[in-house]
């Protein structure tokens, strides 16, 4: 009786299991659908502030929309983006070459929540592995996924990794052109969730992220200058799909 009483309680919870913020792009058209937003006309899922303007360049200048840029796993999503930084991604004057995507949302997104997003390196346009490449963030860095050369580090150049308390929890070299999945934990316990391609999600790390969520979370590419230099790059893309934040579960379905 007990048993039966915990399984349905099991069920009803994932049953309630609520998409707080939906960042996959089923609701836009065209990558020029980013540009209506404004911090005077806050429309649609996605921020988009954080890209090189010196030259009037657009958010759809560096976003673009496709199905190609989707994990192919992914049913509830009809395209993915390719976010691109080349040389004159300076925004606000800074030496970090960036374009960046955040979540557009009433909700806080804080507390014990999942945060998924899958991305791949492709084999087009890869990044540089010799500098630092910050992938997925929130603002205050409490859990980054990087990609390439940490800053002031040495020998881990190829290298898709989460960093969370200063330390890396999960690494690979990362196959280009593949996958990968992530669901990052927030609250307590915390933890992180990896798989690749259409493999369901398994719990790699339990722990503190370090951090309850919220929404000053960047998914994008934020290339860091190597000895303070940013030097010339031709064009350096990233792929992603599958973002969204639910508030229970998770679902480990890529
Ligand atoms: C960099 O990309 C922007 C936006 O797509 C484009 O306008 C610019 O010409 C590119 N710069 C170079 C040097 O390729």
């Amino acid at each position: 009786m007990m048993r039966t009483i915990f399984a349905l309680l099991a069920v009803a919870a994932s049953a309630s299991a609520t998409v707080l913020w939906d960042g996959r792009f089923n609701a836009y058209t065209t990558s020029a659908d980013f540009n209506q937003w404004s911090w005077s006309n806050q429309v649609g899922t996605y921020q988009t502030y954080i890209y090189g303007n010196l030259h009037g360049e657009t958010a759809s200048s560096w976003l673009t929309l496709g199905s190609t840029y989707k994990n192919p796993a992914t049913t509830a999503e009809k395209q993915g983006i390719k976010i691109k930084i080349n040389s004159t991604s300076t925004w606000n004057g800074g030496p970090m070459l960036r374009t960046e995507i955040l979540p557009q949302t009433t909700n806080s997104l804080t507390g014990h929540l999942y945060f998924h997003v899958s991305l791949q390196i492709p084999t087009v346009n890869p990044p540089d592995p010799a500098y630092e490449h910050q992938i997925v963030f929130w603002e205050s860095h409490v859990a980054d996924i990087k990609y390439g050369q940490l800053t002031g580090q040495n020998g881990v150049a190829d290298t898709l990794q989460v960093i969370t308390g200063g330390k890396s929890v999960w690494s690979v070299t990362p196959a280009k052109g593949t996958w990968y999945n992530f669901i990052l934990e927030t609250g307590s316990p915390g933890g992180l969730w990896v798989s690749t391609g259409s493999a369901p999600l398994t719990k790699v790390y339990t722990g503190s992220l370090g951090g309850s969520g919220g929404t000053a979370w960047h998914v994008g590419a934020l290339r860091l200058p190597l000895n303070g230099v940013t030097q010339q790059i031709t064009e350096t893309d990233f792929y992603y799909s599958g973002i969204y934040v639910e508030d229970s579960g998770p679902t480990t379905q890529p």
